[in-house]
């Protein structure tokens, strides 16, 4: 049977389940009404998305006796139809998976399924006064081809299979919820789509004749359902090929966009090696260049086995300062050398124990380096978050953390006319402006800029932590350059200060990324003192704390007991988000 349940803040885990699990370690002050947690235990798999109904589909498939990668791709085409915000058909993503013990293939690997640049792309071709939801932004989509290359290596039910509960909740429609009603209202409401003439056919499939979107309507997706229909079909022909293709290329010409069927022709996901370190006697295995994830994850990994964070306070001002440095320095090297390794040469000491040992000598106990100087090389010019990650793990310990993304929230708010799904405006990820890089963030550094047919660098994180050949920890989240400091601090949570995973999921985040150097503290009521945040502005940090209902990601995760092999599967509070396993 399915268990999967909803707790009250602060209701002991112990009352549901009849297990010890100790909330000890949650900071108090912090936990308020809002952070309902879904969690579910299981032993056969588990499942835990942003959306329910996806987290269904994947749970469903696990049940009919798939494996972590069958439920994956299932629950990345029903994310298409119930969170189109992010799920999609239409943008790309990084799939990890660990093959388990027992699987003939023992490599960990990650899918890269990110978009590429079209042959037309030039290193100039945006100007300042490009918006974020025109044509020109859209990358070439990875996800059907992602998809279909994991069901070649690992899938082991028909692909047709996989692809039933996405055309079923498109055709037959499915119940908005609160959180889907709200991100609909949004995208209709917002300035871009009620302006553009380009946002019609997003009006005409997503709008609502009457009135605003809200919890317990219904939404029915044709278009997107025929699409569904085609890929199960004939795979990824259905969509670089033929009807799709063609639809495609004719909405770039409507809106001057790049994309041609020859680049969709082209169009390869590729099978990587994972970035693989170690801490604290785990393996943490993550999300190789393209992403900038997984490199950046271990660097800051081994940089911090040389402070024991878990002798001081979690949040005492010691602990903060030097993950805030660490995260400073790792974002630097991120911008300096990472972009996508079919084009640059990444160095290989970026995730090097000596390197570390190096970096992690020059961070001053006392005092905050200031970002410029960790830089000097790079010219500073003068001054002038929508994606979702899901974790399966299925009953022979084949684990799977999927990252998947339109770039922003409804990506570039264009639907195909005629196909039902949104594009992505990934070619934001690439460095815009060669040679600027500003104290803002922006950054003009020479390995992400623009080439025909190169994946934009990413910072998507799925991250998975093993023991002994076994999957402990999956984990990864949304949030832009966010990402990685979110995927850190659930591994630093579990591994470093065992916490259990609803008080790994609580703990208030912090987020540094070099450039702009400040520090930000999702809250500091309660958890951080003011002693501490003062403590940290005399060292030097300029520290800011996100206003009420601000959040940093969204890491639906599930941890493992290696000894027993029960499954615990929680969804993060900060979005939406249902564990479910069995
Ligand atoms: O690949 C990346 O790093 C970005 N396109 C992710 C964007 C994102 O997470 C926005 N949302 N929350």
């Amino acid at each position: 049977m399915a268990c999967h349940v909803r707790r009250r803040p602060n209701q002991p885990l112990t009352r549901i389940f009849g297990i010890a699990v100790a909330l000890s370690l949650l900071p108090t002050g912090w936990v308020s009404a809002q952070q309902q947690l879904s969690e579910a235990v299981g032993q056969q798999g588990m499942v835990v998305s942003v959306s329910p109904p996806a987290t269904r589909a994947g749970l469903d498939i696990l049940k009919s006796g798939g494996n972590a990668v069958d439920a994956t791709i299932a629950v990345e085409f029903a994310l298409a139809v119930t969170w189109p915000e992010a799920g999609n058909i239409g943008g790309g993503g990084f799939m990890m998976v660990h093959p388990g013990g027992d699987h003939r293939r023992r490599r960990v690997v990650c899918i890269d399924y990110r978009e590429t640049a079209p042959r037309k792309a030039t290193e100039t071709m945006f100007g300042p006064r490009d918006g974020r939801y025109t044509h020109k932004i859209v990358g070439v989509p990875g996800t059907v081809h992602g998809m279909v290359t994991a069901h070649k290596r690992y899938g082991s039910m028909k692909w047709k299979r996989l692809l039933e509960p996405a055309i079923h909740l498109a055709r037959d429609g499915f119940e908005v919820d609160a959180a889907l009603a709200r991100s609909l209202n949004a995208v209709l409401a917002s300035r871009s789509v009620r302006r553009g003439e380009h946002h019609q056919e997003l009006i005409r499939v997503y709008g609502k004749p009457e009135g605003r979107w809200k919890a317990g309507d219904r939404l029915v997706l044709p278009d997107l359902a025929s699409t569904l229909e085609r890929i199960a079909d004939k795979k990824d022909d259905g969509f670089y090929e033929g009807r799709i293709a063609r639809l495609i290329e004719e909405e770039m010409k409507r809106g001057g966009g790049l994309i041609t069927r020859r680049d969709l022709d082209d169009y390869r996901a590729r099978v990587r090696s994972a970035v693989h370190g170690t801490f604290r006697g785990h393996d943490v295995y993550g999300a190789p260049p393209p992403s900038s994830g997984g490199t950046c994850v271990v660097q800051m990994l081994n940089v911090l086995e040389h402070f024991d964070l878990r002798k001081h306070p979690r949040y005492s001002a010691r602990n903060l300062h030097v993950m805030t440095e660490t995260m400073k320095r790792a974002y630097c090297d991120r911008a300096r050398h990472l972009g996508d390794s079919d084009f640059v040469d990444i160095p290989p000491h970026l995730v090097s124990k000596s390197y570390a040992a190096g970096l992690a000598s020059r961070i001053d106990l006392k005092k905050a380096t200031p970002s410029e100087e960790l830089a000097p090389e790079i010219q500073l010019a003068d001054e002038s978050p929508q994606t979702t990650h899901f974790s399966v793990v299925d009953r022979r310990g084949m684990a799977v953390s999927n990252t998947t993304t339109l770039e922003g929230s409804w990506g570039a708010k264009i639907v195909v006319r005629g196909a039902g799904f949104v594009l992505n405006n990934e070619m934001g990820d690439f460095n815009w402006f060669p040679g600027h890089t500003d104290r803002r963030g922006r950054i003009g550094t020479p390995a992400n800029r623009i080439r025909p047919r190169k994946r934009m660098l990413s910072s998507q994180s799925p991250t998975i932590v093993a023991r002994n050949g076994h999957p402990v920890l999956v984990t990864g989240s949304p949030g832009g350059r966010t990402i990685i400091n979110t995927s850190l601090q659930m591994v630093l949570s579990i591994v470093e200060f065992g916490q259990d995973l609803p008080s790994a999921m609580r703990a208030p985040r912090i987020h540094h990324q070099w450039l702009p150097d400040r520090l930000l503290l999702e809250t500091h009521r309660g958890t951080i003192s003011d002693d501490v945040v003062k403590t940290l502005k005399a060292m030097g940090h300029t520290v800011f704390t996100r206003s009420r209902n601000s959040y940093q990601g969204d890491a639906h995760s599930i941890l493992v007991d290696p000894k027993t092999g029960r499954l615990h599967g929680v969804a993060d509070w900060r979005r939406n988000g249902l564990a479910a396993g069995f």
